[in-house]
């Protein structure tokens, strides 16, 4: 299997004529954390949507280039199937208003999976892996608008899980949550990794410092810099990823 699960080559996007991202070519690797860092408005949301065509399909943004999962373009790859194997989560909780159940057996029954038994192993399996098992068992009917942000995050994170995606796209996961329930996603993230690869875009240069393997800095719509979070912090090599890595478009 290829070490490469994403690649995108001269891709740009543009809304109306307003260009935001202009030719971008990267590659995702297999199995690590990929941190997308970069002033705001520099286009990491935009190139996060893109991956798995929400930017084009819910966003109206007109795309260049193309984007290969596992080596198939992803326009050719049907929506749904897309969607499944590149699962995302926003910086808010987007919980639906149903029981923390209904959250997690919702892709499941979409995706075909029959059987209270199964379905019941799929949100305990899935509530576990994200720590929230304990926390939520005797619970499972209440609404999952009535858990705490990071409850609800690590619900939002389970809930991608069920669709037993290769990717999970996270876009500034914690930026609404305290430290603490931070620390309990970032680890989270770090024992995920092992299981799917995973791109997440963020402001805080010690999360990516802590948590990322692959760095990417963006600028101006430009994908500026890239390298491993090692190196790109250790030795940038262009003035402006230094400026930033020092705080300069803070
Ligand atoms: N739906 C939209 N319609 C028009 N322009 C948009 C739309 N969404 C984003 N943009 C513009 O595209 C550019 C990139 O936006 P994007 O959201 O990708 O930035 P970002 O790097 O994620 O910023 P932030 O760190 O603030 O989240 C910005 O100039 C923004 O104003
Ligand atoms: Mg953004």
């Amino acid at each position: 299997m290829s070490d490469t699960v994403i690649k995108l080559c001269d891709f740009g996007a543009a809304y109306e004529k307003k260009t935001v991202l202009e030719g971008v070519s990267t590659s995702i690797r297999r199995g690590r954390i990929t941190a997308i860092m970069g002033p705001s408005g520099c286009g990491k949301s935009t190139l996060l949507k893109a991956m798995n065509r929400m930017l084009e399909l819910q966003g109206g943004a007109s795309i260049r280039g193309s984007i290969h999962l596992d080596g198939q373009d992803i326009q050719s790859i049907p929506v749904d199937e897309l969607r499944r194997r590149v699962g995302m989560v926003f910086q808010t909780p987007t919980p639906f208003p149903l029981s923390i159940y209904k959250n997690m057996t919702y892709a499941p029954l979409y995706y075909g999976v029959h059987g209270k038994q199964k379905l019941d192993e799929i949100v305990r399996e899935n509530l576990e892996i994200t720590g929230l098992w304990d926390e939520v068992k005797d619970e499972l009917d209440k609404s999952a608008l009535k858990l705490s942000g990071g409850q609800q995050q690590r619900l939002c994170i389970a809930r991608a899980l069920t669709a037993e995606p290769e990717i999970l796209l996270l876009d500034e996961p914690c930026s609404a949550l305290d430290v603490k329930s931070t620390q309990v996603i970032e680890q989270l993230l770090l024992q995920l990794k092992e299981r799917y690869t995973i791109v997440i875009v963020t402001h805080n240069l010690f999360q990516a410092r802590r948590i990322a393997d692959d760095c990417i800095f963006m600028l101006g719509g430009e994908l500026w810099e890239q390298n491993t979070t090692e190196e790109l912090f250790s030795n940038p090599q262009r003035p402006e990823t230094k400026d930033y890595l020092h705080g300069a478009y803070a």
